[in-house]
């Protein structure tokens, strides 16, 4: 028997109802395979709790998170709490503080998932993005200097370290190897003369050690243009953690739209938990009316299977996934169906069992 540890933060919002159908699925692979368990811990963190006790998690929380093997994140933020305040104090704190300095997100477009783009073949929108994500422009370094004064000056420095460029661009090469792929690196080295003249130095040097893997390089702006018109270009991708925020919504619209897209953020030595969410937020305009769609929380729990190792089981919820697509039957308003949040984590549980 191997039992899992989970830390379940399901946040604000919309959170807490995707993340229970997330965990839905999780338990019905556990109840078809006897051998596997997980424990669920919850923690009560987020804008609420801040309303409460004036913080976002505990302040040992990333102590008490430290032993888990994953933490499954519903979404943080809710008007009242600025969002510079739930995104530092809880998921910034998280990501940096484990360390999870990649972010995988898939930008596949799924059999039965809508595409706004007309005449593209299915299997043409098909890229993994691997995104920094403990550095760039999300450092946090920077100053805001005569604040309210008419010299007022704020400064935001993206921070490219040597280690934390190398070692995103070595995890991309090794994906792309072991996928047999190419890889893609993004980047803007003509107007940032500095940290991405580094970066596309770094990404050389890296390419001669992988002489197998193909490569190619675009500045961002043709890169977004790229994605619509010629998206079968890219396979793997590797980018900032400000380009890959931004490319990944781009990505999700071709994908399926926000209510299907994932993110993994991974600690790759696995010295510390990696952290599994849906890339969306807590869409406070629709929470609380059973109206959010829970598919990227069940994808990234297809991540997370596949992270701790059960990569059988993440493809069949993802098959599942997409077989729900496929019947169209089984839906949330946002992909023009009439079905609540937990009618679709019921489907997919059951179309679970009858794919097993
Ligand atoms: P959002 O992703 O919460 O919502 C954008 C739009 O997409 C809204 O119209 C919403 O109804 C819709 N939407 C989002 N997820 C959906 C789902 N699963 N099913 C159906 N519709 C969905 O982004 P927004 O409005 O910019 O931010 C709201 C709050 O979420 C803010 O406080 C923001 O800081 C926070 N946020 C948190 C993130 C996280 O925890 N990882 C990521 C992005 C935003
Ligand atoms: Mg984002």
């Amino acid at each position: 028997m191997s039992t899992y540890k989970i830390a379940v933060i399901a946040g604000d919002g919309i959170g807490p109802e995707v993340l229970e159908e997330g965990i839905k699925v999780l338990n019905k692979i556990s109840e078809l395979d006897g051998s596997l368990q997980f424990e669920y811990t919850y923690f009560p963190w987020g804008c609420e709790y801040y309303a409460k006790h004036g913080v976002m998690m505990d302040e040992d929380g990333i102590e008490k998170l430290k032993d888990f093997d994953a933490i499954f994140l519903g979404a943080v933020g809710f008007p009242g709490v600025p969002d510079h305040i739930s995104l530092w104090d809880l998921l910034l704190k998280i990501r940096k503080g484990f360390d999870q300095y990649i972010n995988i997100r898939p930008i596949k477009l799924i059999k039965g998932a809508p595409c706004p783009l007309k005449d593209v073949k299915r299997e043409d929108v098909d890229m993994l993005f691997i995104r920094e994500n403990s550095e760039g422009e999300y450092a946090g370094a920077g100053d805001w200097l005569f604040k309210g004064q008419e010299n007022e000056v704020v400064l935001q420095t993206g921070v490219f370290s040597r280690k934390g460029t190398e070692r995103v661009i070595r995890y991309a090469f090794e994906t792309a190897r072991k996928e047999g792929k190419s890889l893609t690196s993004i980047s803007k080295g003509n107007a940032l003369n500095y940290s991405m003249v580094f970066w596309d130095q770094v990404f050389e040097e890296v390419a001669a050690e992988y002489p197998d893997v193909k490569t190619a390089s675009y500045l961002v702006d043709a890169a977004a243009m790229l994605m619509i018109t010629d998206p079968k270009r890219f396979e793997v991708v590797v980018t900032s953690n400000l380009f890959g925020d931004i490319l990944t919504d781009l990505g999700a619209a071709l994908a399926g739209g926000i209510g299907l897209a994932a993110g993994a953020n991974i600690n790759p030595e696995r010295t510390f938990p990696s952290m599994f969410e849906p890339i969306h937020g807590s869409a406070p305009d629709i929470a609380g009316k059973g109206l959010a769609n829970p598919l990227a929380t069940i994808w990234s729990a297809s991540q997370l299977l596949d992270f701790l190792g059960y990569e059988q089981y993440g493809k069949l919820v993802l098959d599942a996934v997409e077989e729900l697509l496929l019947e169209g039957k089984v839906l949330t308003p946002d992909m023009k169906g009439t079905a609540s949040t937990s009618e679709v984590g019921d489907r997919v549980a059951s179309i679970v069992s009858l794919l097993v």
